[in-house]
């Protein structure tokens, strides 16, 4: 096999579709139903993006043109969730698009998309602890509750320089020591004492600039580090246990979002909706970037799978489902928020409570302590989703060779990814701890945004290339698309006079472009909001995924389980 044959080989649909290749090892437990999957799909979407991020913008970028912005952003979800769905229909197993990828790309793809995926749920999870932070912070305060400024935000300034050197020399410097441990034996030659005389140097190195990152840090995100760290707690111990908790935060914020909607409704004003496009379609273009944030996770629910009773049709319906239901109450929430009251008035320093803001206006003010208790839960929710969607994505890398085999181990007792969990979380908790929100944020939505792309480049791939394959769902025709171009067709024939078979061609080509608009659209749409973000985010991201590359080439490659002459793989 060639180095490019290599590394474009993709996972036969046959043992994704029979889970052939885990046959060893205790299973994940089969346990959870539709309605399971719809409370997921929820409890992924409403979060830090409505409960936060609206009203900022709506106040700075849209006026209440926000309202369109979340029309746009819903619809370019929902042509992705199409997508998800078909593709979780065929292949029902838990790694949500970085499987997917596997078995319409090749592996590199496959292994870019799952370091990708970490941007989402890793970082997105971090950037959704700082809300919560920030909320809980505000409901603290209400009750006349401070926590000292050293524990209460990340630090202003974190020193990067040192802190990738002292990573990349304690790094290496303790696999030197490790691969050169034979020298402590006194058996070893010259060449494994220098190696780990040089080792044991640049790791000293390594804890020194450690030590110097530690003396600049002066402050700590500490409410965001402790709930990522009690989520994790609670995902080790079982699925099921967190399938109940996150039923009732949904219910929780559920609650909340439509008594805002039952109130609110009758206290719109149409006079706040002139001027409409304050700041014209630009503003709804920037504002519906930024507005993604809230319907990421529905793509979530993919990675339960392996956890369902049903996947191939719990998942799809779980998908569309809650991302419908999400997208009424959101363009709801918008159209009252900016129709209660001015968006001028959404802005300034309570910007972290836009609901809470309308209510008091509206007189309301008993209401406000209830919106962010459901915030809270609300946000909660989002954190559990995605911790867990990051370690079963994570296991899944694991089970297929390309990182660590320690991230797929499962738990005798609690049936869970313990090792993935654990590991990733204390990873997560410290990002949370030390970085600030924005650029968190704005790195969560390019990384996903690429995600989506894939998946929607994938279905197009799997029907050209597999077409017959069952599947439980298939992304729709996108209505009149099909008649609209069987009449063109039938006016060329009879103008022009075209063959019968130039006829059949053209009609078999209305019919392919008829269902791949869907596909396209929601790759076209993703892109769209991709080049909307800032370029200091595309540099990051460049950077973020350049590393994934070189993990790649010198572990993923190597230990692929399609190296396996048993496994290979097409
Ligand atoms: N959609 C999730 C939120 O808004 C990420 O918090």
């Amino acid at each position: 096999m060639s180095l490019f044959q290599k590394i474009l080989r993709r996972k036969s649909m046959q043992d994704l579709q029979t889970g052939g290749d885990e046959a060893e090892g205790p299973k994940l437990n089969k346990v959870l139903t539709s309605r399971d999957v719809f409370n997921h799909g929820v409890a992924a979407i409403i979060g830090t993006g409505i409960f936060v991020l609206t009203g900022v913008a709506a106040h700075d970028h849209a006026g209440p043109g926000i309202i369109l912005s979340f029309l746009l952003a819903g619809f370019a979800c929902a042509f992705v969730s199409f997508a998800y769905a078909e593709l979780a229909s065929m292949i029902p197993v838990s790694g949500s698009a970085y499987t997917y990828t596997y078995a319409t790309l090749g592996e590199i793809f496959a292994w870019l998309i799952g370091w990708d995926l970490l941007l989402e749920y890793a970082v997105g999870a971090s950037a959704v602890a700082v809300g919560w932070s920030a909320y809980l912070q505000s409901v603290m305060k209400a009750l006349g509750l401070h926590l000292p400024a050293y524990l209460a935000h990340a630090p202003e300034h974190v020193p990067w320089q040192a802190v990738f050197l002292a990573a990349g020399a304690i790094t290496i410097g303790v696999i030197g020591m490790i691969k050169s441990r034979a020298a402590l034996t006194g058996s070893a030659g010259a060449k494994t004492y220098i190696i780990g005389l040089v080792s044991a140097a640049l790791a000293g190195f390594g804890l020194v600039k450690g030590w110097e990152v530690l003396t600049h840090l002066t402050s700590v995100d500490l409410p965001a580090i402790l709930i990522i760290l009690f989520i994790n707690f609670f995902l080790i111990k079982g699925v099921s246990h967190t399938a109940k908790m996150t039923a009732i935060f949904v219910v929780i914020k559920v609650a909340v979002i439509l008594f805002f909607i039952g109130v609110g409704i009758w206290h719109i004003d149409t006079t706040n909706y002139h001027p409409f496009l304050p700041f014209g379609w630009n503003g709804v273009f920037t504002g519906a970037a930024i507005v993604f944030f809230a319907y990421i996770g529905f793509d979530a629910v993919t990675t339960l799978a392996e956890e369902c009773k049903d996947p191939q049709k719990d998942v799809p319906k779980g998908v569309i489902g809650s991302l419908i239901v999400c997208t009424v109450l959101y363009i709801l929430v918008a159209a009252i928020m900016t129709g209660a009251m001015s968006y001028l008035l959404l802005g300034g320093s309570e910007i972290a409570a836009p609901m809470a803001r309308v209510l008091d206006h509206l007189g309301y003010w008993w209401a406000s302590p209830f919106v962010s208790i459901g915030a809270i839960a609300g946000i909660t929710s989002v954190l559990i989703v995605l911790l867990f969607g990051q370690s079963r994505i994570m296991m899944r890398m694991a089970k297929d060779g390309l990182i660590a085999p320690l991230f797929g181990k499962i738990h005798e007792k609690y049936r869970t990814p313990v090792w993935s969990i654990a590991i990733w979380g204390v990873l997560v908790a410290l990002i949370a701890g030390l970085l600030p929100i924005s650029e968190l944020a704005e790195l969560t939505n390019i990384g996903t945004l690429a995600a989506f792309v894939m998946v929607c480049v994938g279905v197009i791939i799997l029907r050209v290339k597999d077409p017959e394959r069952p599947r439980k769902f298939r992304c729709p025709d996108v209505p009149l698309v099909k008649p609209a171009g069987n009449f063109a067709v039938t006016f060329l024939t009879r103008v022009f006079g075209l063959k019968a078979e130039t006829e059949a061609r053209l009609r078999a080509a209305v019919a392919t472009f008829a269902w791949m608009l869907i596909p396209i659209l929601g790759a076209g749409m993703s892109l769209v909001f991709m080049f909307s973000l800032p370029a200091v985010t595309w540099i990051r991201f460049a950077i973020w995924m350049g590393v994934g590359l070189v993990i790649y080439v010198f572990y993923g490659r190597l230990h692929s389980k399609l190296n396996r002459p048993d496994n290979q793989g097409r």
